[in-house]
Formats: C-alpha cells, structure tokens, sequence
C-alpha cells in the first residue's frame, strides 16, 4: 500500500502549477484554486479525514477578509459563560490559535477538536472542496468576504512580509511598485493562494441561496459599519442569543470591544507572539493586525487598478443580488 506521503506527491505531479516568483513559491491548482503544497495537503487532509458534527459552527473566508476579526468575536460570544472578562484567552492568545483552522491545525493535529472547550473551526477552503461531512452534517457556516480591492491591498502586505521581498529585492521603492503591480496582476487572473477571489466568495454565495439556513453570509465592511447589531446577530445564529439580562450588562458592547482593532493589535501577545504554521512556516502575530480600515486601496491602487478590479467583480457578480 501506497504512504499517503508517496501519494500526495504522485498527486502534486499531475497538478497545473505556477510558480509564483514574487513571493517565490510553487502554486497548484487543485479543484480550481490554487495552493502551496502544504496547505494543499491540509485540504486534502481535511477532505478525507475531518468529520464534522451537526454543532460545529465553521467559520469560513478568503485570506485577509476578517477572519481574525470573527474568529475573536464568535469565539467571545460561544465561551462568554466560561470565562471571567479578566481571564478571557483572547487576551493573551492569537486568535487562531483559539479557533483552528482546520487545512493547517487538523493536519499538525488531527485530534485538535479534543482540545477545544467550543465548536468554532475555521477554514480558508473553497465552498466547492469542502468535505461532505461538512456540506451534509448540518452544522453552521459564518462566511466573511471584504471588497477585493482592500482584500488584495491586505493580502500584499500579508504576504510581502511572510515572504521577506524586503531582503529579495533589496526593499527598494522601485521593486516594491513593481512586486505590487506583478501581485495586482496575479490576484486579477486568481493565480494567488486560495485564488481565485471571486469563485471563492460565488460559491458560498450561491450555497446560501440555496441553502439559507445553513449560512451567515457577512462582509467586513458591513461589521465595521455596526458590530454590536453583527454581534447579536452572530449570537442569535450560533444558537447563543443574548439574554436580557446580558443586553442590559451590556455585554454584546463589551464583546465588540475586547475584539476591537484597537484592543487587539495592542495585546502583548499580538504585538511580539508567533504563530506556528508548520514546521518552516512561523508568523509574526502582528501580521494579522495591519490598519484595519475600510478603503484603504485609495492608499495603493492606481484609478485603472481600481478600475480593472471592479470590472472584475461586476463582470462576475452580474446577475446575482450581491454587491460589495
Ligand atoms: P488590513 O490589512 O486592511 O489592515 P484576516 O484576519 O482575514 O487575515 O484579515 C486581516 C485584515 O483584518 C487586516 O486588514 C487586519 O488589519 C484586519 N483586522 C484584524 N483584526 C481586526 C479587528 N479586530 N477589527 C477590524 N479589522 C481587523
């Protein structure tokens, strides 16, 4: 019998792959997204091995759309009861490392739910590609999308320093503009790491048509807009309404609050901790906490840049009710 190990590889040789120069790393196409290797083996992974249970809530979003951001607050909101404010986790852990995500943590670990006090997971994969166990457990699905133009900004900047351009290309101005321009292009034909975009934000959108009661379909931009309205709603949707007692406390306040941009990126443990991705792959923490504002693609992009991408995105959502 063949090692999954000999398998996976046997796999990875019948994919179409790219390199991605600029942040120098081989991408594969697998199920129409791409993927490093070893993220591509977590989903695989995940596809055949992740049983979900009908209480899971998963929380599901394209890199640098919020997830950190939602992970904290349902995270706050499913364990409110268990912790005292003071003593909260999210004051001294990442929030990834309070709610796994599950192509990275269940491949490092696959008893990972063992460890949980809660029923939130995450994922960054595809509606398409999720397992089976997930699409007929009945569990819930959280889906978080941003507007392209601040996701691909967020996304540069994310990947920029994981992938240190700075001492490939001498961090000079020039290189900088033109790693921008080349990434820009790449995130436009969906060549990125769990690339495509668009398909990605389709297929959960399509999915909540057809299945409402399966999915909270949110965007960043509207959380920003209101989080105390998002945080109710979340509650009531996670089968954890707030009580009156609570509202009165004003505890949905406190919630949005310990979560904020500001509490957060101000954390010890977000300022200085790590995140351990896998055994070469290890992240600042703080590179989850950037500016945390709307628009800031006015900062970046150029008028036709900004204009190539919402050509994009209204070539791709017409026809469905669903702007951003
Ligand atoms: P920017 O790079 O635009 O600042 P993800 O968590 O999916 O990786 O997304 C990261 C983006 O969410 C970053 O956006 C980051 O700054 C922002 N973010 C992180 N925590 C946040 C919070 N508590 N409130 C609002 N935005 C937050």
């Amino acid at each position: 019998m063949q090692s999954s190990s000999k398998m996976f590889t046997e796999l990875l040789s019948t994919l179409p792959k790219h390199n991605h120069n600029i942040f120098s790393v081989d991408l594969y196409q697998y199920q129409g997204f791409w993927y490093d290797s070893k993220i591509l083996e977590g989903v695989i992974q995940v596809q055949q091995q992740f049983q979900a249970l009908s209480t899971d809530i998963i929380i599901a979003g394209w890199p640098k759309t919020g997830n950190t951001w939602l992970k904290a607050l349902c995270f706050a909101i499913a364990t409110r009861k268990q912790y005292h404010q003071t003593k909260n986790p999210l004051l001294t852990n990442l929030p990834h490392n309070l709610v796994p995500v599950l192509e990275i943590d269940f491949l490092n670990n696959p008893k990972i739910r063992e460890t949980l006090h809660h029923s939130v997971l995450s994922t960054h994969m595809p509606y398409t590609s999720l397992p089976k166990s997930i699409t007929s457990s009945g569990c819930k699905i959280i889906y978080i999308c941003r507007d392209p133009k601040d996701t691909f900004v967020s996304f540069y900047h994310f990947f920029r320093r994981l992938h240190v351009l700075s001492t490939r290309v001498g961090g000079s101005k020039t290189d900088l503009d033109s790693s921008f321009h080349d990434e820009f292009d790449m995130f436009s034909e969906g060549k990125t790491t769990n690339g495509p975009y668009w398909d990605h934000v389709l297929g959960y959108y399509k999915a909540s048509l057809d299945r409402p009661d399966m999915f909270l379909f949110m965007k960043y931009e509207e959380l920003v807009e209101d989080p105390v309205f998002y945080v109710k709603k979340l509650a009531r949707y996670m089968d954890k309404p707030f009580s009156l007692e609570e509202e009165l406390e004003g505890i949905p306040e406190k919630i949005v609050k310990t979560c904020s941009f500001q509490s957060l990126s101000g954390l010890e443990v977000n300022k200085t901790g790590k995140y351990y991705v896998h055994e070469s792959y290890m992240l600042d923490n703080n590179t989850f906490f950037r500016k945390g504002n709307i628009g800031d693609w006015k900062n970046h992009m150029t008028p036709e840049m900004a204009k190539r991408i919402d050509g994009i995105t209204s070539e791709r959502l017409r026809g469905f009710d669903f702007s951003f």
